[in-house]
């Protein structure tokens, strides 16, 4: 593992001095989350891992942001892996996140991680069977990864049993703290002992979501990163401009061979769009999956089943796909629809360049984009240059 990967020079903004822990070892986790973790296939731990992960297992409220694809997940899983008590069968962490496919994601890490501690962990998720959470539930969960609808009705029924809950992590926290999440957060949270530690993640924390969260954390530790450090060196940033937006198709189309070099996501701004574009390249013979937000949740489950695997090279997504998900082989995203703000922004190429692979990222601008584009550009002093011809050498 390069210094790169690691990140080893990146620079954080903490709210007071912290340690520094330069290998898992240091941190006196348990034996057997070590063995989990080097298992795994996890040597040393990335840079936010380095620091965030002993003060959440001291018990402080945590805010933990850092650059997509640096290994915020396992910096909750293990801390939560690590305050479980494993002789009480009852929910003790609840993490939430913003989409199905996401909790689902972090429970499998965590069951990963925590694989030799005999501890059991449920993705309690809409899309999937109510009778199916009851009973996992009421054989003894001890970590919920969940969607809060979900999770919500879960322990409105008093199946999911809060009485021992200790840890409530937001992941994706500025997209769970905004309208949309916030009012059915905050009513989980009421129902949460007063006790509980909160630990709030993402790589976009906007100041007034920073500003929330003095109402519901207490004297939190911010380990924060500036934004100018926020994109990638790793993800290199292009645009093509379109004058028209019919000429995005035959642009994407041109771009198909680069597209399945290794995999791709491009992002559609609805969800009639992102099936439209799929329908349109089916029609040209090119091998597309599309996921959107109203599928059912058997066919989002089968579409990221291949792509996780592979077998299918190119996804066409709304946003449903823009935050957290982690398919490595990711080394293109097209902004085929530039996103609604800046934060989509970090997200969404962040799908590519997982963990200091390389990526890159195409925004198709249309003239009245190209505004748009450089106040990103110029918010995260970063470089979206017009896309070169040699492209394919950079995935
Ligand atoms: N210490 C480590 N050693 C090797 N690989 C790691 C390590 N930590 C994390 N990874 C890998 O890095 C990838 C990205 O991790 P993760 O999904 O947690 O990123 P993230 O910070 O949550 O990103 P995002 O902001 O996009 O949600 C995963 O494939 C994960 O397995
Ligand atoms: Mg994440």
């Amino acid at each position: 593992m390069d210094k790169h990967n690691l990140q080893e020079n990146v620079e954080y903004e903490t709210s007071e001095q912290i340690t520094i822990y330069p290998t898992f070892e240091s941190m006196s986790l348990r034996e057997e989350l070590l063995r989990g973790i080097y298992a795994f296939g996890f040597n040393k731990p990335s840079a936010v891992q380095q620091r965030a992960i002993v003060p959440v297992i001291q018990g402080r409220d945590v805010i933990v942001q850092s650059q997509s694809g640096t290994g915020k997940t396992a910096v909750f899983s293990l801390s939560a892996l690590s305050m479980i008590d494993l002789s009480i069968r009852e929910p003790q962490v609840l993490i939430l996140s913003n989409t199905r496919e996401l909790a689902e994601q972090s429970a499998k890490v965590a069951m990963a991680l925590g694989d030799f501690l005999n501890v059991s962990i449920h993705a309690c998720i809409g899309g999937h069977s109510i009778q199916d959470d009851i009973s996992k539930l009421q054989h003894g969960v001890q970590i919920v990864s969940g969607t809060p609808g979900r999770v919500f009705d879960m322990i409105q029924r008093k199946e999911l049993r809060v009485r021992h809950l200790k840890m409530l992590i937001l992941d994706e926290a500025d997209e769970m703290l905004t309208k949309g999440f916030k009012q059915q957060v905050y009513d989980i949270y009421r129902y949460l002992p007063p006790t509980t530690q909160n630990v709030v993640v993402s790589a976009t924390l906007p100041q007034e979501i920073l500003d929330m969260t003095d109402k519901f954390m207490n004297n939190p530790l911010k380990i924060l990163v500036k934004r100018d450090e926020l994109t990638l060196e790793g993800i290199k940033q292009f645009f093509i401009q379109v004058d028209k937006e019919e000429w995005k198709f035959d642009t994407l189309c041109d771009l198909y061979d680069t597209l399945t070099i290794t995999q791709a996501v491009i992002f559609c701004s609805t969800i009639n769009k992102c099936e439209w574009l799929a329908n349109k390249m089916r029609e040209h013979e090119f091998t597309v999956v599309q996921m959107n937000g109203k599928m059912s949740q058997k066919e989002r489950d089968k579409i990221m089943a291949e792509f996780r695997q592979g077998n299918k090279r190119v996804l066409i997504a709304t946003d449903v796909w823009g935050r957290g998900l982690d398919v490595q082989q990711v080394s293109l995203v097209i902004n085929y629809d530039l996103p609604n703000s800046r934060e989509l922004y970090i997200h969404r190429i962040g799908r590519s360049g997982r963990f200091g692979r390389k990526g890159v990222a195409i925004n198709f601008v249309k003239q009245e984009d190209v505004r748009l584009l450089r106040d990103i550009e110029q918010y995260y002093s970063t470089q979206i240059d017009e896309m070169p011809m040699n492209v394919t050498d950079l995935l």
